[in-house]
């Protein structure tokens, strides 16, 4: 049978004001994560990113009585995000590909955003550009490599998302959603895609990509 795509529409302001060092820096708004544990998970759940970043799963998770847990690997934005969190403790300054070592519990959601690489650039952000893991395809293996160690991490039953674009710098095209839905997809089972469209958007950003997975091993 033929899948309809979900359309929603979620306003893009951010509710927080980003920290004067990322004043800049794209990341989802706080309502998207909102619509996302209303739908997905109760009171106390336990809800991981692996990719913090400036914290917006983990504070709307606390804001909405949850208990958030994450992975930033950059020092400074770990270190703003866990000096304003109530858990700051389930906050960790690491790689996330080093998750089964940090004891986390088995979590109930996850939300995310991984960082993005384009196709034809060589500078591989989960290895901080390190030239031995230069290109997009070891991107990928890695990200193969995190989503099974997220999984692992996964109550049986519970849902991943993971928000992401596809990338155009000029004649360049890269499939992202469609990459990163096939790295997951190797340990979690995709469920559905969602679009979302944004209220208000920047002119150059009218929406964005939700993968639905659940861990069902
Ligand atoms: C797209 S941002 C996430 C933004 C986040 N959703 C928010 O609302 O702020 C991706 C984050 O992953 C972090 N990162 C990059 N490589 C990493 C790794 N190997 N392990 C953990 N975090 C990493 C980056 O420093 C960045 O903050």
């Amino acid at each position: 049978m033929r899948e309809k795509t979900p359309l929603i529409k979620i306003p893009f302001t951010l509710e927080r004001p980003n920290p004067p060092f990322e004043a800049g820096e794209i990341r989802y708004p706080e309502a998207l994560v909102r619509h996302f544990l209303k739908t997905y998970t109760k009171t106390g759940a336990k809800v991981f990113d692996p990719f913090a970043g400036l914290g917006t799963t983990l504070f709307v998770a606390e804001e909405m009585g949850r208990k958030p847990f994450g992975i930033e690997a950059d020092r400074k934005r770990y270190e703003w995000v866990a000096g304003q969190l109530e858990n700051w403790q389930n906050l960790h300054n690491a790689d996330a590909s080093k998750l089964a070592s940090l004891h986390l519990p088995k979590m109930d959601f996850c939300i995310t955003s991984p960082p993005y690489m384009p196709k034809h650039h060589k500078w591989n952000p989960l290895f901080a550009g390190n030239p031995k893991h230069a290109g997009y395809d070891k991107y990928l293996a890695q990200m193969t490599r995190i989503f099974k160690a997220l999984a692992s991490r996964m109550k049986r039953g519970a849902t991943v998302v993971i928000q992401a674009d596809n990338l155009r710098h000029g004649a360049h095209y890269t499939p992202l959603v469609r990459d990163l839905g096939i790295a997951a997809g190797a340990s979690l089972t995709l469920q559905n895609e969602i679009i979302v469209e944004w209220q208000n958007p920047k002119p150059d950003y009218p929406y964005t990509h939700c993968l639905i997975f659940k861990n069902l091993t």
